[in-house]
């Protein structure tokens, strides 16, 4: 079986709020994280810098907020099912106004108790993924798009869909309001040659390669990966493993011949041609009216996607971090079946989810919510059957 990560930070909870005052610290602190990875004194986090709360001299720029949230309500997305009981909300958050610069975002309020719930805003990686895309539209948003590229249907599992209570976090205050922040990371990146022998050991462990190859890679790849001996060794891992889905070793894959354009679609069995169903609906001028977008073509990606990050990688990253274990191994349950497995470090939890692809709530949404639900909560995911 297959597990993918999903490696536990700092804590989040608020929005657009950490949008905005990430950008404008995002250098700073991109400074602050990179140096503490490489110093052997690291400084401690309440040693850095202020977050800035005077308006005069924030560089953040907020515009006037007049008229935005009704302009930006969404009447109803083309082909989506009936009896929709939630208001979702897009458009741009203009960053720099002289530059042109905006974001697009995408807000789906729960069904109930919306205002005291918390805020997650969901970013993909990529680099340079939509979370449109991927993150609302295949994985943890209210709707999947059908084969038909034109009509939605419901995600039972939807992580707008729930009542949460967050209990403890990293409390932050700026601009006279407090949050409680909360950061978990997907399938994270953590460092470029773990990341690389951590994929190279997830195939051969998967048995998609042969023990030869492995020891070549091992004995040449080390410690980097330049040696014409690694080179010949890590083609030799390609030819190997063959023609598969490297974000879901055991997917199929998508047959865009065999697409019955006229069924529907099931959140329990994840269609692999997915991408082309988001593709064709974002492409659609009614749908990108409909989500106060300008109309353009629209990508999936910008940028290069090699984000393939499997549990080796992660696993080989963290234990490079060298952190005290607080919460020995042990299986998460849901619906009675190990939904994956959790280690809880001093500062960091590490959770698996069984039999996830790279896109985990694509997969395993009910075990995807268990997991976000139980994050939410400052819990562990839950121990025992039920
Ligand atoms: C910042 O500006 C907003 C709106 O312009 C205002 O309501 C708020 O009081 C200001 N905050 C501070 C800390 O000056
Ligand atoms: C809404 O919140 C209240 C108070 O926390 C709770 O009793 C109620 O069950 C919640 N409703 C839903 C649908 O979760
Ligand atoms: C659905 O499939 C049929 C037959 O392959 C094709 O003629 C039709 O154009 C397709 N419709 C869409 C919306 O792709
Ligand atoms: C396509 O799906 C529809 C609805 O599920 C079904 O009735 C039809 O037989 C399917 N067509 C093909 C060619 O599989």
């Amino acid at each position: 079986m297959k597990l993918t990560l999903f490696t536990w930070l700092l804590f989040f909870c608020c929005c657009l709020a950490f949008l905005i005052i990430a950008h404008a610290n995002q250098i700073n602190y991109l400074d602050k994280l990179i140096n503490s990875r490489t110093s052997d004194n690291p400084p401690r986090p309440d040693t850095w810098p202020e977050l800035e709360t005077n308006n005069e001299s924030s560089q953040v720029y907020i515009g006037p907020q007049d008229g935005l949230m009704e302009a930006d309500k969404i009447d109803a997305l083309p082909g989506q099912p009936e009896g929709v009981n939630f208001d979702q909300y897009s458009g741009y958050v203009t960053v720099d106004p002289t530059a042109g610069r905006a974001l697009f975002y995408y807000f789906v309020e729960s069904p109930q108790n919306s205002s005291s719930n918390p805020l997650v805003l969901w970013l993909n990686g990529g680099p340079g993924c939509s979370s449109l895309g991927y993150g609302a539209m295949e994985e943890l948003g209210p709707f999947r798009v059908n084969s038909d590229g034109k009509t939605l249907y419901r995600n039972d599992f939807a992580w707008n869909n729930g009542n949460y209570l967050i209990s403890q976090g990293l409390q932050l205050c700026a601009w006279q309001s407090c949050w409680t922040l909360l950061l978990s990371i997907g399938n994270a990146l953590i460092n470029d040659y773990d990341n690389r022998i951590g994929m190279l050991d997830y195939l051969w462990t998967h048995a998609m390669n042969s023990d030869e190859t492995n020891m070549a890679i091992h004995k040449y790849c080390v410690p980097d990966f330049k040696s014409r001996q690694c080179f010949n060794a890590i083609s030799q891992s390609g030819a190997e493993s063959g023609r598969f889905d490297i974000y879901n070793i055991y997917a199929p894959l998508c047959h865009e011949d065999e697409i019955n354009n006229s069924s529907t679609g099931s959140i329990h069995n994840f269609d692999p041609c997915t991408d082309i169903y988001v593709d064709a609906y974002l492409n659609l001028p009614e749908v990108q009216k409909a989500f106060h977008a300008n109309l353009r073509k629209w990508y999936s990606c910008s940028g290069d996607m090699d984000g393939r990050v499997p549990v080796t990688s992660s696993k080989y990253s963290i234990n490079s971090f060298k952190l005290p274990i607080e919460t020995a191994w042990y299986p998460w349950y849901t619906n009675e079946e190990v939904g994956g497995y959790v280690v809880g470090y001093k500062g960091l939890v590490f959770a698996t989810v069984r039999g996830a692809g790279h896109i985990v709530p694509s997969y395993q949404p009910e075990r995807a919510l268990t997991m976000i639900a139980s994050f939410l909560q400052g819990k562990l995911p839950p121990t025992r059957f039920g």
